[in-house]
C-alpha cells in the first residue's frame, strides 16, 4: 500500500522539504513554499544499490556514437532553430505566454508532410477543438493521431501502443500521474511528469515536444527544475497586439541557442518569414524624418529593421522619455550622449521611440540607427535614401564597431542598400561587398553630416 504523505515545495526551484519554510534554502526565494500531498511507493530499493548497474564508466574513445539521427519536423524555421531538426529520443520544452500560439505551433508540426507518425495529446482541448484549428491549419499528415487525455499512464500506455515518432504534451501543467496525490500543476506532478517523460523518451527513442505555460513574471510555471530535466528549451515570444512571433532557443544539449525562428500569425496558422527584413520595412511615398533603418543581428541571423523616433517640444517641465520594445535606459544614455557631443537641446525635448513590427530589441549595433532616427526628428529632416546604420555608442561619443559588423553589411546590401555607417575602428580588413559603399566614421559628432549630405 502506499503511504499517504506531505511535503513542501518552492515554486521557484521545486527544493522538496518535510516543513514549510519561509526562505527556500536551494534558491534562496522567500515565501515560495506550497503544501502538496504525496504517495509515495515504499519498500523499492534503487537499481544501483541493489547491485543491478545498467551502465559503467566507459573511455570517452571508446565511447560509440549511436546514430544521433535529427528528425524534419517539416518546418524550416523551428528545425533551425533546433540546429537541424529534432534529435530522435530528445525532449522539447516550448514555453510561452497564453495565446501566443503554442498550441498553433506544435498542432501545425504534428500535421505537416514530415513523413512522421505523429500523436497530440492535449489535456487543454477536445477532439473536436483540435478538428476545427487542424481545419484552419490544413491537414497534411494522415498519421496524425489526437488524443485527449490528462493521466500520464494512460498517455504513456497510448504510445506504446502507436508507436509515434513524434509525441506533443499540451499542456505539461494539465497532466499528472497517479503516483501522486496532490493535483495538476503542482510542483511535485510537473517533476514527476517531465521526469517519467524524459526516461521514457530516453529509453524509447520516441521524441517527445512538450507545452509549457509562463507566468506573470516571465519563467515557466512550475519549477525552475522543469528546465534542467529537458533537453532544449525554447521560448515562443511575440506581442500578443502584433502578428509576428520570435521562437528562441534557451537552452540546447544538442546544439547552439543562438538562432531564431520568426513567424508569422495568419487565419490559417503560422506562416514562416524566412525574410524578416522584409517586413521590417516600409516603402513609404516620400522620405519622411525620425526615420532610420539599422542592420541588426539576433543571434546569428543579421536583418535589417526600421527604427522610428519622435522628438517634440516638451510641454511640461520635466521632458517625456518613452520606449516601446527597447530598454528605456539605454535611450536616454543615447540621448544624454548627443546632449553632450553634438550639442542638440535634448533636455527641453520629449522623445518617443518605436520599431517596427512591434519587435523587442536589445542589440546594441543599433545604437547608430537610434541616434540616427533621433537626429533626423530633432532636426526634422529625413535620412538620405538608401542608408542604414551598424555601430555601438560609448559614453565619449566614441563609435564602437558592432558584433558581427561583416554579416550586417552583407544583409544590408542585399537588401539593396547603397551606404552603410559603420565604427571607424572596424579592422581595416572588412570585407566589402559590392554595390554598398561603407561609411566609416569614429564619433557621434560626425553622425549628422554623414546622414544628411548630398554628394
Ligand atoms: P494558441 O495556439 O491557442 O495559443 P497558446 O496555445 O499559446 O495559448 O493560439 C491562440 C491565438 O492564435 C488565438 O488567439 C487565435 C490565434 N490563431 C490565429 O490567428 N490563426 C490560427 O490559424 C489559429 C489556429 C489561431
Ligand atoms: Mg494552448
Amino acid at each position: 500500500m502506499a503511504k499517504v504523505k506531505k511535503a513542501y515545495f518552492c515554486k521557484n526551484c521545486g527544493f522538496e522539504a518535510p516543513k514549510w519554510l519561509g526562505k527556500c534554502p536551494a534558491c534562496g526565494e522567500w515565501n515560495s513554499f506550497t503544501e502538496e500531498i504525496i504517495a509515495k511507493e515504499n519498500g523499492s530499493v534503487p537499481a544501483a544499490v541493489a547491485g543491478v548497474s545498467s551502465s559503467r564508466p566507459q573511455r570517452v574513445k571508446d565511447i560509440r556514437q549511436s546514430d544521433r539521427r535529427r528528425l524534419d519536423l517539416g518546418n524550416a524555421e523551428i528545425n533551425r532553430v533546433l540546429g537541424g531538426g529534432m534529435v530522435a529520443g530528445s525532449l522539447i520544452l516550448l514555453g510561452g505566454e497564453p495565446g501566443i500560439g503554442k498550441s498553433t505551433l506544435s498542432l501545425q508540426i504534428a500535421l505537416s508532410p514530415n513523413g512522421l507518425k505523429t500523436l497530440y495529446v492535449s489535456g487543454e482541448e477536445s477532439p473536436e477543438q483540435i478538428k476545427m484549428r487542424a481545419e484552419r491549419i490544413g491537414i497534411a499528415n494522415d498519421d496524425c493521431v489526437v488524443y485527449s487525455e490528462t493521466l500520464l499512464e494512460n498517455i504513456i500506455a497510448q504510445i506504446n501502443e502507436l508507436q509515434p515518432d513524434l509525441v506533443v504534451i499540451d499542456s505539461i501543467q494539465t497532466i499528472y500521474t497517479d503516483l501522486i496525490e496532490s493535483s495538476a500543476g503542482s510542483v511535485s506532478q510537473i517533476r514527476e511528469c517531465a521526469a517519467t517523460l524524459l526516461k521514457y523518451a530516453k529509453s524509447s527513442g520516441t521524441s517527445i515536444f512538450i507545452i509549457g505555460h509562463i507566468t506573470k513574471e516571465g519563467n515557466i510555471a512550475g519549477p525552475k527544475i522543469l528546465e534542467h530535466i529537458v533537453d532544449v528549451v525554447l521560448q515562443f515570444e511575440g506581442d500578443s497586439n502584433n502578428i509576428y512571433r520570435i521562437l528562441r532557443g534557451i537552452k540546447n544539449r544538442f546544439g547552439a541557442t543562438f538562432e531564431i525562428g520568426v513567424f508569422e500569425m495568419l487565419d490559417s496558422g503560422l506562416r514562416e518569414v524566412d525574410n524578416p527584413s522584409a517586413i521590417l520595412l516600409t516603402h513609404y511615398d516620400e522620405p519622411l524624418s525620425g526615420i532610420s533603418v539599422g542592420a541588426s543581428v539576433d543571434g546569428i541571423r543579421p536583418y535589417l529593421i526600421e527604427v522610428q523616433a519622435l522628438v517634440s517640444n516638451a510641454a511640461y517641465g520635466t521632458p517625456q522619455r518613452n520606449a516601446t520594445g527597447y530598454d528605456t535606459r539605454r535611450m536616454n544614455m543615447l540621448l544624454a550622449v548627443l546632449e553632450k557631443r553634438v550639442g542638440m537641446k535634448m533636455f527641453t525635448k520629449d522623445v518617443f521611440l518605436n520599431f517596427a513590427g512591434g519587435f523587442r530589441v536589445s542589440d546594441t549595433g543599433l545604437d547608430l540607427a537610434i541616434a540616427a532616427a533621433v537626429i533626423s526628428s530633432y532636426f526634422d529632416r529625413p535620412l538620405r535614401e538608401g542608408l542604414c546604420c551598424a555601430g555601438e555608442i560609448g559614453l565619449s561619443g566614441e563609435v564602437r564597431p558592432a558584433p558581427r559588423t561583416e554579416q550586417r553589411i552583407a544583409e544590408a546590401a542585399r537588401l539593396g542598400f547603397k551606404k552603410i555607417v559603420v565604427s571607424g575602428y572596424m579592422p581595416k580588413t572588412t570585407k566589402t561587398v559590392k554595390g554598398i559603399e561603407i561609411v566609416r566614421i569614429s564619433s557621434i559628432q560626425q553622425l549628422p553630416r554623414v546622414l544628411f549630405t548630398e554628394e
